[in-house]
């Protein structure tokens, strides 16, 4: 091993964890990462949470975890079933990694785990800092509570722990970007109901920075959001993305629609959420994207 500590990545083939090991690797670290599907990848290992089975070689000389694993919160109709699933894949996710951390005495120095800022709920436009808490009768707030109440574990009452709650992050390839670019393809952005919903969004390399941050800096302890300083509303978000673009129509979709369509679900494009991120720039993170302009002028 060289001089950085060596890193476990567990959901890490995803949108985040691809470009957050690309950046780890530049830095000089080396990655293990914890997949359903390791198909004979160097540094991939397997684990099946429904079976509570991991690869225990992937803990090998790890010093560091981090946990990106979840089903895809918008990827498919919230059934009984999927909510199920988006809830299992990050609680039970959490939970094995922490039982076999303790069961093989892994002498890890951090933990971190994703979580969401939909743990606020929808808020309007209130300011939200990490002291906020949402309503749990809300799905996306119960589910992440869940998720984060998960590290309350007692097998990781000496180590630190981090939980970044994610806002929407905006990548050249994947994620959100994709979607939002549909309507421009036609000649025009679309926003969802009156567009006047908050979207903490955050540029991803900023993000992957934030959990560079929680591994190397031993004063991170705790919840942290993981968004730029500049929240803006939807119908901002989709007319910054048209003046990059040089299209300036935009039609509304009428939420009636939405919730037509997407069921409870809609409340993922029509919540609004407000987050600071003044706690993490008050523990010394410099956004390289503080701006939605800067950032997407570097995704466009
Ligand atoms: N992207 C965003 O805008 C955003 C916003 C807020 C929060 N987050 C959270 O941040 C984390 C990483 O986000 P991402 O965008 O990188 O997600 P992603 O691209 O969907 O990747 C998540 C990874 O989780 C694993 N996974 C999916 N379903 C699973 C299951 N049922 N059991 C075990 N593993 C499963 C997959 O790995 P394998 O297929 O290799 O097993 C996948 O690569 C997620 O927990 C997400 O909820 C993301």
């Amino acid at each position: 091993m060289n001089g950085h500590p060596k890193i476990l990545i567990a959901g890490g083939t995803g949108l985040v964890g691809s470009r957050l090991i690309q950046m780890l690797h530049q830095k000089g670290y080396v990655v293990n990462i914890l997949t359903r599907s390791p198909k004979g990848r160097e540094n991939h290992f397997a684990w099946d949470i429904k079976s509570k089975t991991i690869n225990v070689k992937a803990f090998d000389q790890v010093k560091h975890v981090i946990n990106l694993a979840g089903a895809g919160i918008a990827d498919k109709l919230w059934t009984k079933a999927r909510k199920k699933l988006i809830i299992d894949s990050r609680v039970q996710s959490n939970l094995l990694l922490i039982e076999k951390i303790e069961r093989h005495k892994v002498p890890i120095s951090s933990y971190t785990s994703a979580s969401a800022v939909g743990i606020y709920g929808d808020q309007g436009d209130q300011w939200l800092t990490e002291n906020h808490v949402g309503n749990p009768e809300d799905f996306m707030v119960d589910t992440c509570i869940k998720w984060e109440n998960t590290l309350n574990h007692p097998a990781l009452n000496s180590i630190r722990k981090v939980r970044i709650r994610i806002g929407l992050v905006l990548a050249k390839h994947g994620g959100v970007m994709p979607k939002l670019l549909t309507s421009f393809h036609a000649g025009f952005g679309s926003y969802f109901g009156n567009g006047k919903q908050y979207y903490p969004w955050i540029h991803i390399d900023d993000l992957c920075r934030i959990f560079i941050k929680a591994i190397e800096d031993d004063s991170l302890q705790g919840a942290y959001n993981g968004v730029a300083p500049n929240p803006h509303t939807n119908k901002d978000l989709i007319k910054g993305i048209g003046e990059q673009l040089g299209k300036k129509w935009m039609v509304p979709v009428p939420s009636l629609a939405l919730k037509a369509g997407m069921g409870e679900m809609s409340s993922v494009v029509l919540n609004s959420h407000r987050v600071s991120a003044d706690k993490i720039i008050s523990a010394g993170f410099d956004f390289q994207f503080a701006d939605l302009s800067s950032a997407l002028k570097d995704l466009l």
